[in-house]
């Protein structure tokens, strides 16, 4: 891998997140040749492109309906200012994958220090290590952004949702069962968490 993450451990200091992360623009030195960057919302068309094929196979998301790219790009244009948004951008300029922080609930300061996180790959892209390159990115830069913890939910089906968090040193922290329905079935949905720093 271009950055050293042993085993998923998370990082423990802010010098420990520096040394891990990457120069945010800086291409792989192995795996998949790409560079993450921040999101601009000329980026919806690519975004959608990633987005829509992967919600059309009913799998792995929560998403139930296809994407728009005009209201991808209002999202993008009105993303938080305390959020982070990169995607992984191919050589020939093609985005490949993508990863969002938001705050998890901007109604109190209770959980200011709290992002909800999500990553997509594109499915001609899996398993190079893309997903690897944007968490890289993403906790070199959420302390900065005030975050000292990232959370999710994870569809109890998908395996390579599971797996991946969890090699980037997200720990299971509870199940809420028959959370989502989808095409008329319910699904459990995995809760997630990985510390940032400790205190
Ligand atoms: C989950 C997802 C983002 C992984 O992207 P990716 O670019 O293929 O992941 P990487 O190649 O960086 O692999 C990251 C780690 O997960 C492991 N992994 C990824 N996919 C896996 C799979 N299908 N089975 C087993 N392990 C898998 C890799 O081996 C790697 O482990 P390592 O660090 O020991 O090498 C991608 O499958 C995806 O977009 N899925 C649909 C959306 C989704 O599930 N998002 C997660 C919930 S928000």
């Amino acid at each position: 891998m271009p950055w050293s993450d042993p085993g998923g451990r998370p990082p423990t200091t802010p010098a420990d997140i520096a040394a891990g992360g990457p120069d945010i623009a800086q291409p792989a030195a192995g795996g998949a040749d790409v560079v993450i960057r921040e999101v601009r919302p000329s980026d919806a068309a690519g975004i959608v492109a990633v987005l829509n094929p992967i919600i059309a196979t009913g799998a792995a998301t929560t998403l139930t309906t296809a994407l728009a790219e005009d209201d991808e790009r209002r999202y993008i244009a009105g993303f938080p200012s305390r959020g982070l948004f990169v995607v992984a951008v191919a050589d020939d300029g093609v985005i490949v994958g993508l990863q969002s922080v938001e705050p998890f609930d901007a109604s109190t300061h209770a959980f200011d220090h709290v992002g909800v996180i999500g990553t997509f790959v594109d499915l001609g892209w899996r398993r190079r290590g893309v997903a690897s390159r944007l968490f890289a990115a993403t906790f070199a830069a959420a302390p900065g952004k005030g975050y000292e913890k990232l959370f999710t939910y994870i569809r109890a089906d998908n395996a390579a949702g599971l797996t991946a968090y969890a090699r980037r040193g997200f720990e299971v922290v509870g199940v809420a069962r028959r959370h989502a329905r989808i095409a008329g079935r319910y699904i459990d949905e995995v809760m997630v968490e990985r510390f940032l720093v400790t205190s």
